[in-house]
C-alpha cells in the first residue's frame, strides 16, 4: 500500500457484484458500508443482526443491497441464493463468533463454523461467476502455545474452546478446497484472513470488552473487567476489513500471489492488556473507572496471542494504519457521538474515508 492508495487498491471492486455472508453482523454491517463507499453492489446472506441494538439496524447498512436472511446451514438455499444473485466475488464472514457461547453451544457452533462454511464454498465452486474467494478466519485458529513471538501463517492450526477448534477445522477445509477445487481454470482464486479481535463503534455483543466497557461509561458504572491481565492485539475493524478487502481486489486482478492465507494484526505497539486499554478508555470518554470483577468458574480464556503480519507487509503491501491511541479514540468518541444523537451511518462514513485517504 505504500506505492498506490488504499482507495486505488481497492478500486478493482468497484461495480463488482459482491456477496458477503454475515452481513447483519459488527464486522459484515461495516463491510457493506465500505463496500458500498467503493461502489460495489451488494448481496448478504446472513440471520438477522444478533445483537439490540445492532450497527446494521442503526447505520442503515441495508439500504441499497440485496439482503436474504439464509442459515448458511442450507445448503441447498444457499446454492440458489448464488445461482439466483451471480456473484462474482465472495466475501464469507458468517459464523457463530463467541468463544463463551461456543462452551454451551458446542454442536451448533461447529455446525455453522464448519458445515456451514462448507456450502458457502461449495455454492462458491459451482457458480461460475465467482473469481475471487475470500474464507473470515481468526487469530483463534493457531494452536495457542502462549508464545512471545506473534504466530504466523506456517505455524499449526488447533483449538481449545470449541469456537477455535471450530475455525480452525473451517481454515482447515478451507485449505481443502483451495487445494482440491478452487484456483484453476473457470473456478475462483481463493484466500483467507486471519485476523485478532477488532473494535469499532456500533459492536454491541455481550462478552466483548468494547460494548460492555462502553455501556457501563454511558451508564456511569465502573466498567467490569474479567482478566484485566490478558493481553490482545487490539485492531480497529477496519484494519482487518482492509485486510479482506485487498486480497479480493488482488484475487479479481488474478494476482495469484494473493492465495493462501493471510495475518492481518495490528501494529506490536498495539498489543496491550485489557486494564491499560479500559484505563485509555476511560480517558477518552472524559470520565469513568474500571473494576476487577473476576468470575469464578468462568471458561478457559488464551491468555496471550499475537500475529506476526510480516508476510502480508511483505508480499502484500498491506500494513496496519491506526496506532493503539488512535484506534481507542476512534471507538470511545463513535460511541459518545452516538449516545449524543450522532448519525452512526455518517460516523462510520467518516471512520471508513478516513482510514482509505489517511
Ligand atoms: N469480532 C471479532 O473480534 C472477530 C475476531 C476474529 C474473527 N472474527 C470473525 O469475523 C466474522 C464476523 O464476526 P463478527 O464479529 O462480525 O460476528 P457477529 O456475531 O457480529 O456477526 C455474525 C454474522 O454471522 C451471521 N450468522 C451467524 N450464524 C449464521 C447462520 N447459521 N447462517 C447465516 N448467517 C449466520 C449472523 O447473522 C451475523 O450476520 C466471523 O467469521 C468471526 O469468526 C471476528
Amino acid at each position: 500500500m505504500d506505492t498506490l492508495k488504499l482507495s486505488e487498491r481497492l478500486a478493482p471492486l468497484k461495480g463488482k457484484r459482491i456477496l458477503v455472508t454475515g452481513h447483519t453482523g459488527f464486522k459484515g454491517s461495516w463491510l457493506t458500508l465500505w463496500l458500498r463507499e467503493l461502489g460495489a453492489d451488494v448481496v448478504g446472506i446472513a440471520l438477522d443482526p444478533p445483537t439490540s441494538p445492532a450497527l446494521y439496524d442503526v447505520a442503515r447498512c441495508g439500504d441499497g443491497l440485496v439482503d436474504h436472511r439464509q442459515d448458511i446451514r442450507d445448503a441447498a438455499a444457499v446454492a440458489k441464493i448464488f445461482s439466483a444473485t451471480q456473484p462474482q466475488v465472495v466475501l464469507h464472514l458468517a459464523a457463530q463468533p463467541l468463544v463463551r457461547a461456543s462452551y454451551t453451544q458446542s454442536r451448533e457452533t461447529f455446525d455453522i463454523n464448519v458445515m456451514g462454511t462448507v456450502n458457502v464454498m461449495e455454492a462458491a465452486r459451482d457458480t461460475k461467476s465467482v473469481v475471487a474467494f475470500v474464507h473470515v478466519g481468526t487469530d483463534k485458529v493457531y494452536e495457542n502455545v502462549e508464545q512471545a513471538r506473534g504466530y504466523r501463517e506456517s505455524d499449526p492450526l488447533g483449538g481449545h474452546d470449541p469456537y477455535s477448534a471450530s475455525k480452525a477445522a473451517a481454515e482447515i477445509a478451507f485449505q481443502s478446497y483451495q487445494r482440491s477445487f478452487f484456483n484453476v481454470a473457470g473456478r475462483p482464486l481463493a484466500a483467507s484472513g486471519r485476523a485478532g479481535n477488532v473494535v469499532g463503534g456500533g459492536d454491541w455483543a455481550k462478552d466483548r470488552i468494547i460494548p460492555d466497557a462502553m455501556r457501563a461509561l454511558a451508564e456511569a458504572r465502573p466498567i467490569p473487567v474479567r482478566n484485566p491481565n490478558s493481553t490482545r492485539p487490539w485492531q480497529h475493524v477496519l484494519e482487518a476489513l482492509s485486510g479482506y478487502l485487498t486480497l479480493a481486489a488482488e484475487l479479481v486482478n488474478r494476482n495469484k500471489q494473493a492465495l493462501g492465507s493471510w495475518n492481518f494484526g495490528p501494529p506490536d505497539d498495539n498489543v496491550k492488556c485489557v486494564g491499560e486499554l479500559v484505563k485509555e478508555l476511560v480517558a477518552v470518554w472524559g470520565s469513568g473507572a474500571w473494576q476487577h470483577t473476576p468470575e469464578p468458574g468462568a471458561v478457559h480464556e488464551a491468555k496471550l496471542l499475537t500475529l506476526s503480519c510480516e508476510k502480508a507487509e511483505r508480499e502484500l503491501g498491506w500494513a496496519p494504519r491506526w496506532d493503539f491511541r488512535e484506534t481507542v479514540r476512534r471507538v470511545a468518541t463513535w460511541y459518545q457521538a452516538v449516545q449524543s444523537d450522532g448519525d452512526a451511518a455518517a460516523l462510520c462514513r467518516r471512520d471508513i474515508l478516513d482510514y482509505m485517504n489517511g
